[in-house]
């Protein structure tokens, strides 16, 4: 049978999302969202393009939660962006709102689902879902980490000018200015990037990675990134439909790992047909578990605010 992945949110960021997912034929796919027209519309000219990219995925556009029902996966990408000058943090409450309506009638529908979250500010918009959809939390996971990562692996690849294939990076933390990139653990063909580049310009690299998507907004002004976003959630759909074991860097609710408890925080995780498998846990220096302890600390005061 075709898997079924339903798409909250007719944006940017879900339109492309669709638009990757279609375009690698991983499932069928129903975008969904309040606006009347849009997502029917996108979605219609996306069925028109798969004759040309030669792809059986069907893919519908609604208004009607009724057509999402026994999704394999739901990714919600609803929510307001930030404008230039604010931070993911500044959405919390109006995304927040957005997310109980539509976590709801997600989980009525599909209550098998596995839920991923791209909606920001993401760590909290995730602990929302969570607690809301009162699934385990191997089905409810955060998008941040396969982002950050690329866009540190794409710094790092630009600047040694060698194949982005060849550089792994690691992210962890939360996805804001506090997250934290693991020189230590990137690579380039296996070498640690700590030996390819120099420490001051990789603190210039890691600067630009946490700062990686408030540069994004700052070009387009009235919108957040989303080529990168959305290929980072369909990364991550795909290791779950394939159950490929995949480890990537997903906000995952911690109970414990790393010494956070109870708080959603990117971690490398394992991800296969089950949503989260494992959850891969490194040896930190005392200065990075600082950093990571500092960036959960952020989401846990965002969580406070929503109380969640
Ligand atoms: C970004 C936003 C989408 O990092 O969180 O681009």
């Amino acid at each position: 049978m075709r898997k079924k992945v339903t798409i909250v949110g007719s944006g940017n960021v879900g339109a492309t999302a669709a638009h990757w997912i279609a375009s690698k034929e991983l499932a069928d796919v129903v975008l969904i969202d309040i606006i009347e027209g849009v997502p029917q519309g996108k979605a219609l000219d996306l069925l028109e393009a798969m004759p040309i990219e030669k792809r059986d995925s069907y893919i519908l556009g609604t208004n009607d939660y009724a057509d999402t029902a026994n999704s394999d996966i739901v990714i919600i990408t609803a929510g307001i962006p930030r404008k230039p000058g604010m931070s993911r943090d500044d959405l919390l409450n109006t995304n927040h709102k957005i997310m109980k309506d539509v976590v709801a009638k997600a989980v009525q529908h599909s209550p098998n689902c596995i839920l991923i979250i791209v909606s920001n500010p993401l760590d909290a918009m995730a602990q929302a879902a969570y607690k809301m959809s009162g699934f385990p939390r191997e089905r409810v996971i955060g998008m941040a980490g396969v982002l950050d990562s690329a866009r540190f692996r794409a710094f790092i690849a630009d600047e040694l000018k060698v194949s982005v294939e060849n550089v792994t990076a690691f992210v962890l933390g939360g996805h804001g200015d506090t997250m934290v990139p693991l020189p230590r653990y990137s690579t380039v063909a296996g070498i640690p990037i700590t030996e390819l580049i120099a420490s001051e310009r990789l603190a210039q690299l890691v600067q630009r990675t946490r700062d990686g998507g408030a540069e994004i907004v700052k070009y387009l002004k009235t919108g957040s990134a989303y080529y990168a976003p959305s290929a980072a959630t369909t990364e991550m759909v795909e290791a779950i439909l394939k159950d490929k074991k995949k480890i990537l860097p997903c906000a995952v609710y911690l109970e414990g790992e790393y010494g956070i408890k109870g708080l959603y925080v990117g971690v490398p995780a394992k991800l296969g047909s089950k949503g989260i498998e494992q959850i891969i846990q490194i040896k930190l220096t005392a200065e990075e578990q600082a950093a990571l302890n500092k960036s959960a600390d952020a989401v846990k005061e965002l969580v406070g605010v929503i109380g969640v």
